[in-house]
């Protein structure tokens, strides 16, 4: 399939190519990004990030639907990553989202993460999202409420204990978008 590509205001949302690897492997190699997006919260090694980013681009042709790089439009910048994520075994369809460490603070997590959620309602035409949160993580959980989610229960994935956010196709259509 062809991936698509979207842009919001500040950002495009775009798919990996080879050369994210540098700015990709930099990004979950920080532990302050990795304690929160890989089972078991280790840093990855180049390897893991090179294998982690043919997952996102597999995934996309495995389900029609997948994670973006988030690119600054002004510069070219690699940002981070987010998107749409539905593996076998998952509890539900998720947005995820991660950002290289330099760029919290801006608001580009919101932004682009609020694009994917209308692609996955509007063109996808999904019931229901969830983004699954670890209970320390305020700041995804900030994220998620800024996208309209709300809690919805713990739960143990794999041996962690993590909350679920959601947000159905009913509420999402009563935010102001
Ligand atoms: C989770 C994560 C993506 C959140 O990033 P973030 O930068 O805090 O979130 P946002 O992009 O929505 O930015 C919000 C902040 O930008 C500020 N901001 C600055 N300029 C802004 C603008 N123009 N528009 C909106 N917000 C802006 C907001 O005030 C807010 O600041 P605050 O945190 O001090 O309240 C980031 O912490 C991360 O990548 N963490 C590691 C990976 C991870 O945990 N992923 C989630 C797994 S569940």
């Amino acid at each position: 399939m062809e991936i698509p590509t979207l842009e919001t205001e500040r950002l495009i949302l775009r798919p990996f190519k080879a050369d994210d690897i540098d700015a990709y492997a930099a990004m979950v190699e920080d532990t302050e990004v990795s304690k929160f997006i890989s089972l078991g919260g280790k840093p990855m090694d180049r390897l893991e990030a090179w294998r982690s980013m043919s997952a996102i681009i597999g995934h996309w042709h495995l389900r029609g639907f997948g994670q973006w790089v988030v690119e600054e439009k002004d510069t070219g910048t690699f940002v981070g990553r987010l998107g749409l994520y539905y593996p076998e075994t998952w509890p539900g369809p998720e947005l995820g989202y991660a950002l290289a460490q330099e760029h919290w603070g801006k608001g580009y997590a919101t932004e682009g993460a609020t694009a994917a959620r209308d692609y996955a309602f509007e063109v996808l035409g999904w019931d229901d999202i969830i983004s699954i949160i670890s209970p320390v993580n305020t700041r995804s959980q900030a994220v998620a409420k800024r996208l309209g989610e709300s809690y919805r229960e713990d739960l143990n994935l794999k041996g962690m204990a993590v909350h679920v956010y959601g947000l159905t196709r009913a509420d999402w259509e009563k935010l102001d978008r």
